[in-house]
C-alpha cells in the first residue's frame, strides 16, 4: 500500500507516547484510510536532521514545545506543502496568525486539537460544530496540572509543593512546571480558544493571568466550608457597552475562582479539563475529559494525523467486524 510518512519533532512525554500509539494503530489506520502511516524520522535535541525528515515526510508532528525553533520548523514545513499537526500552545498563542496564514497560502492543513484540553475535542467543536454559532463566552479548566494540584490539596489537605511533585511524576506538568502553576499555560490555551470563538486575533500578551502558587490548604478548607469549589478558571467573553465605558470587545483572563456547587466546572477533579461554551442559539455545552498526560495528548495528536489523511467530509472504511450484541439486559442504573 501507499505509505503516509510522518516526521516527528520532539520525543518527550507526548512524542514518545505518539510514536508508540502510531505503531500500535498502524494496521487499523491503514484499513480506514487506505494509507499506511510510517514514522519517517524523529528529531530530538541530540539526534535527527530537520531537513532530511522534512524531505521524507507527508506530514510533520510538532510536539517539541516552546517557540524556537518550533516556529521555524512549522513554517518551513507548511511552506514546503506539508501538513502539520502541533500540540504547541505557546507557539500558537504567540504566532498563530502567521502560521494559519502560511497554511492557507500553501493549501495545507495545520491541525492543533492537542494544544488545548488534551484529548477533549474543544478545537473541533469551536471550528466545526459551532462554526456558525455566535459565542458569548467560553469558560474553562484548561490546565490539568493545576486542577490536579487543587484537587489533591482539597482531598488530602497536603501542601502545594507535594501535590506539584506528584503531578510532575505522573507526567501532567510541563518540563518546567512554572507556566503550569503561574497560569501562563492556561492563558496560552485561552488565547487560542478566544481566537476561534470570536474569530479575531488574540495574542498571549493580551491575556491577563494569575496562578495558584499562593493557594494554601486553608483556602481550600474555607471553600469546602461554604460548599464551593476552588479552581483555576479561564474566561474569554464578549464585553459590551454598559460594563466597559462605551467600548465593546472581548476579555480573556485566567485566575483562581470560587464556583458554586452546581456550576458545570465545579465537579471537574484531577488532571481533567473541561470547557463550557455559551451561545444564545445553543444555550451552553460543556465538554470534559483528560486534559494532560502523554497517552491522552498523543491520542489527540494521532486523531489529527488521521483527519489529515482522510479526504475532507468523508467517512472512512470500517476496520473491524465486531458482533453487535442485541440481548444485553438493561439496567435502571448507570455505572
Ligand atoms: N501541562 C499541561 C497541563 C499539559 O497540565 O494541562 C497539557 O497541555
Amino acid at each position: 500500500p501507499e505509505t503516509f510518512d510522518v516526521g516527528l519533532l520532539g520525543h518527550g512525554t507526548v512524542g514518545s507516547a505518539f510514536a508508540e500509539l502510531l505503531d500500535a494503530r498502524t494496521e487499523q489506520i491503514e484499513t480506514t484510510t487506505g494509507l499506511r502511516p510510517r514514522l519517517s524520522g524523529v528529531l530530538t535535541r541530540s539526534r535527527g536532521d530537520f531537513d532530511e525528515i522534512l524531505a521524507a515526510s507527508d506530514l510533520i508532528v510538532e510536539v517539541m514545545g516552546g517557540v524556537d525553533p518550533a516556529r521555524e520548523y512549522v513554517l518551513r514545513a507548511l511552506r514546503a506543502g506539508k501538513h502539520v499537526v502541533t500540540a504547541n500552545k505557546q507557539l500558537l498563542s504567540r504566532h498563530g496568525e502567521e502560521l494559519w496564514a502560511a497554511a492557507r497560502e500553501h493549501g495545507v492543513q495545520l491541525r492543533f486539537e492537542a494544544s488545548v484540553g488534551g484529548v477533549v475535542p474543544v478545537i473541533r467543536v469551536l471550528q466545526e460544530t459551532l462554526a456558525a454559532a455566535h459565542i458569548d463566552r467560553v469558560t474553562g479548566i484548561v490546565n490539568g496540572t493545576t486542577n490536579f494540584i487543587l484537587s489533591e490539596m482539597a482531598r488530602t489537605g497536603e501542601a502545594f509543593s507535594s501535590a506539584l511533585a506528584e503531578a510532575q511524576r505522573l507526567g501532567y506538568a510541563e518540563a518546567d512546571p512554572t507556566d503550569d502553576v503561574n497560569g501562563a499555560d492556561a492563558a496560552a490555551k485561552m488565547a487560542i480558544l478566544a481566537r476561534l470563538a470570536f474569530d479575531t486575533p488574540v495574542h498571549l500578551d493580551q491575556v491577563s493571568y494569575e496562578g495558584i502558587e499562593q493557594i494554601t490548604p486553608d483556602d481550600l478548607e474555607y471553600a469546602r466550608e461554604f460548599g464551593l469549589g476552588l479552581k483555576l478558571i479561564g474566561t474569554a467573553e464578549r464585553i459590551g457597552h454598559p460594563t466597559n465605558e462605551g467600548r465593546s470587545g472581548i476579555s480573556v483572563r485566567v485566575h483562581p475562582a470560587f464556583l458554586y456547587p452546581g456550576h458545570p466546572l465545579a465537579s471537574v477533579a484531577g488532571p481533567f479539563n473541561a470547557v463550557t461554551i455559551e451561545s444564545p442559539a445553543i444555550t451552553e455545552i460543556t465538554i470534559s475529559g483528560p486534559g494532560a498526560g502523554g497517552p491522552q495528548t498523543a491520542s489527540a495528536v494521532l486523531g489529527d494525523v488521521i483527519s489529515a489523511m482522510i479526504p475532507p467530509a468523508s467517512t472512512p472504511e470500517t476496520s473491524q467486524r465486531l458482533p453487535v450484541v442485541t440481548d444485553v439486559a438493561s439496567a435502571f442504573y448507570l455505572h
